[in-house]
This record gives structure tokens, C-alpha cells and sequence, in this order.
């Protein structure tokens, strides 16, 4: 057994659930911070925190010092289109020159521009160009990141997506959680036969997926230029019936009944929610389902931010995350989007570190083993070089994670 000490950070922040291990409503405000305590670890588990002035050091083999630094548990970034390949700056020019986002992807431009690039990309030319995105995540001191499939839409380059996304989660000691998002919209040979692009989701990609245990999720996009909630209503019984789990993205620019389709089907999370009706914001208090607010995108397109103040007043259960991908939040920062959700969402700093953090692990059903530092879970970290955790809200922009430590172990340092 290896024995590991984390000696003497000037803070922890636990993010202590007590043993609930997940954060709704006032919930979110109690991170549960430490001081002048280390932390004790057995191989890959967390086994104590200590305080400092206690530990005999000679009692352990490897000691990694984080004098005066701040240690949390390491970041999930739950929400990610991390896997594409071509540019859209092109289509970010003609947004800064007021043509809306939607009005792109209308004209056939938008998630389809990107479908073009990744089908005539190869799963070589597709890895590499993922790895170094990867790669920056990993410094920000993520330690489990979920990537959407969704640039594919036919089976060929879906499977191939997914099989990128599964190879990076073999070749870094992250976890890389892989989500099968094939409901993103109708690729152009589809667009007047959504009937046929929505069996050929249900009948062959879902079945073969799960078989090959590709991914573990199954995600849909339900909005007027997408899927309709009965459509996704299908493709979810089947992506069930098929034993994966559920996410959507919802409620973005029209709440058409994604919402209540996600929320029958017991979908562990509901991504977007930019325009989600007063009268449903209770349903999510509700619901053990995680509303994940992606402020990057608002940013990104100037559009209208997830009500986060009501939705936690409301007691939902609130996480955050990046959206990283080409069109509608071309932004790796998960740092940058904490920020935005204090400034523009006024979550309180503590809010965004427990929902990057505990909120994050149960929107990808890991909760029970990551998120938090408690006795038992997984030892993850994030390590960073202040001794006050607001500064990683309050330094916009920059990134201020100084170690990624994964299973008890260095896996990044700067
Ligand atoms: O999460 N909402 C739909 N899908 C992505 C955007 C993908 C794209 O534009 O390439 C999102 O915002
Ligand atoms: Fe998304």
C-alpha cells in the first residue's frame, strides 16, 4: 500500500456533503473549507484529514508539499463537445456582424459545418487534434471530463467519434466519460426525412453503441431547428431500454417540452435552460435531475442567461460547465465560466465551486466516488497557487491551478 501525504495547504476545500454527495439550494453556499489540516491518502483513496501541527511526516513514503496553496477536489467538467474538427471563424465573423446563430444553422452552416469536417476527417487526424485540448483541461485541474459525440450523424462517424473519445480515455489518466449525442440535429442528407434519421438512431447507432459499450450516456438536443420532444421521447425510451443513461440539451432558444420529456425519462442532467419557464423552475427543486447552466454560451452568443438565482432559491440542484465546442462556446476556460456565473448569473463564488466540483460528479452519476474530498472517495485534486479560493473567480481569464494530482498521483504541474 502506498501512503501519500498532501502536506499543508493553506485551505481545503472539501466541498463536504456528508456522505449526501450532491448540493442543492442554499446547499451550494458550504464548501466546507479547512485550515492548517493535510491530507492522508492510501493509494488511490482518500483515508483522513489531519491537523497539520499532528502528522509525522517520517510515517509516510511520498510527501507533496502545498505549503500556503489551496487544494479542492479535483474539477469535473461535465459539458463538453471537446472531440470536433475544422473552424468556425468564418461563422464567428458573420456573428459579430449580427447574423444570429440559429439564422447559421437555418442556411445549413452551424453544427453541420462542423459534421462536414469531422466526417472527412480520419480517427488518426481526429485524435491529435484533440489531444492538446485535452491536454489544457488537465492543467485546470480537471480530473474527469465528459466529451459528446454529435459531429458524426451517420453511423460510421458517430462510431468513430466515439471511439476517439474512448481512445483519449485510455491514453490520459483522466476519466474521459463518453456521451453519445447522435439527436444533435438532422445532417443535411436527413433534412426532409427526420422520420428516418430518428430510426436510424433508435433501430442501429443506440443498439450498437451500448453493445459496444461506446458510450454511457445518450444525449439529444430538443429545440425548433433540432428534435421535437416527442422525438426525443423515442430516442430516449430506446436509449434506455438499451441501458444508457440520459442527458439534454434543453429550453436553450425555445422551450418546445424538453424539460418535461427529460424529466419523465429521469435524465441526470438538463443542460441550458436559458429560457426555461418561472413555472417550471420547481420541477427541477424537485427532481434529483441536475440543471447544468453553461453561461459560456450566453457570453458567447450574447443571449440570455440561465435564471441560476431562481433555480437555486428554488432548490435545484445546479452545476456548471464549459459547452467547450466550435460554435456556440468556443471557450476550454472552465475558470472563465465560474467567473461568468458570478458575474452574469450572480452565483456567489462558493455556488461555482460547487458546481464545477460535487454538482458536476452527479451530473455524470459519479458522486458517490468523486467530487467532494471526503473519507473514502477518490483521491483527485486540484491544487492551486493562492491561498484564498475566490481568486481562482476573481483572476478572470487566467488559470491558476498549479497541480492535477489523479489517483494519488502528480499527473500535471506547473
Ligand atoms: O451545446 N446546443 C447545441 N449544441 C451545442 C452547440 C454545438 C455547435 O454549435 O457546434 C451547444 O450549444
Ligand atoms: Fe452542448
Amino acid at each position: 500500500m502506498m501512503k501519500t501525504l498532501l502536506f499543508n495547504p493553506s485551505s481545503i476545500v472539501t466541498v463536504n456533503t456528508s456522505g449526501k454527495n450532491f448540493k442543492r439550494g442554499k446547499e451550494l453556499s458550504d464548501i466546507g473549507c479547512l485550515y492548517d489540516h493535510s491530507i492522508v491518502v492510501e493509494d488511490d483513496l482518500i483515508k483522513d484529514m489531519l491537523p497539520t501541527a499532528s502528522v509525522d511526516k517520517n510515517k509516510f513514503e511520498k510527501i507533496i508539499d502545498i505549503t500556503g496553496k489551496t487544494v479542492l477536489p479535483g474539477l469535473v467538467e461535465c459539458h463538453t463537445h471537446t472531440a470536433f474538427a475544422g473552424s468556425r471563424a468564418d461563422e464567428f465573423r458573420q456573428k459579430l456582424s449580427g447574423v444570429g446563430y440559429e439564422e447559421i444553422a437555418k442556411k445549413g452552416g452551424g453544427i453541420n459545418t462542423t459534421v462536414q469536417a469531422v466526417r472527412s476527417s480520419s480517427f488518426e487526424d481526429l485524435v491529435n487534434i484533440t489531444k492538446p485540448r485535452v491536454e489544457h483541461f488537465i492543467s485546470q485541474g480537471i480530473t474527469t471530463l465528459e466529451i459528446k459525440s454529435g459531429y458524426g450523424l451517420n453511423f460510421d462517424s458517430e462510431r468513430k467519434l466515439l471511439q476517439v473519445i474512448n481512445y483519449l480515455n485510455e491514453i490520459y489518466p483522466i476519466e474521459i466519460v463518453p456521451t453519445f449525442l447522435g439527436a444533435h440535429t438532422f445532417p443535411p442528407e436527413f433534412k426532409n426525412d427526420h422520420r428516418g434519421y430518428v430510426d436510424e438512431i433508435i433501430n442501429k447507432m443506440i443498439p450498437h453503441i451500448a453493445e459496444q459499450k461506446l458510450a454511457e450516456f445518450c444525449d439529444g438536443f430538443c429545440e425548433s431547428t433540432a428534435f421535437s420532444a416527442t422525438e426525443i421521447d423515442e430516442i430516449f425510451a430506446a436509449a434506455i431500454k438499451n441501458g444508457l443513461k440520459l442527458k439534454l440539451h434543453t429550453e436553450q432558444f425555445n422551450a418546445i417540452g424538453g424539460l418535461d420529456v427529460a424529466l419523465k425519462h429521469k435524465s441526470v442532467s438538463v443542460d441550458h435552460l436559458e429560457v426555461i419557464k418561472d413555472e417550471d423552475i420547481p420541477k427541477l427543486g424537485k427532481s434529483d435531475t441536475v440543471a447544468v447552466l453553461l453561461p459560456g454560451v450566453s457570453f458567447f452568443l450574447n443571449h440570455t442567461y440561465a435564471p441560476a438565482r431562481k433555480l437555486i432559491e428554488q432548490n435545484a440542484i445546479v452545476a456548471l460547465a464549459t459547452d467547450f465546442n466550435p460554435g456556440s462556446s468556443h471557450i476550454s476556460s472552465l475558470s472563465l465560466i465560474m467567473s461568468l456565473a458570478a458575474l452574469k448569473m450572480k452565483m456567489t463564488i462558493e455556488e461555482t465551486i460547487s458546481a464545477v466540483t460535487i454538482n458536476a460528479a452527479k451530473a455524470l452519476f459519479r458522486e458517490k466516488t468523486i467530487g467532494s474530498i471526503e473519507i473514502g472517495k477518490k483521491a483527485e485534486f486540484a491544487v492551486f497557487n493562492t491561498s484564498d479560493y475566490a481568486d481562482i473567480v476573481y483572476s478572470i481569464g487566467s488559470n491558476l491551478n498549479c497541480m492535477t494530482i489523479k489517483d494519488g498521483i502528480i499527473i500535471y504541474q506547473n
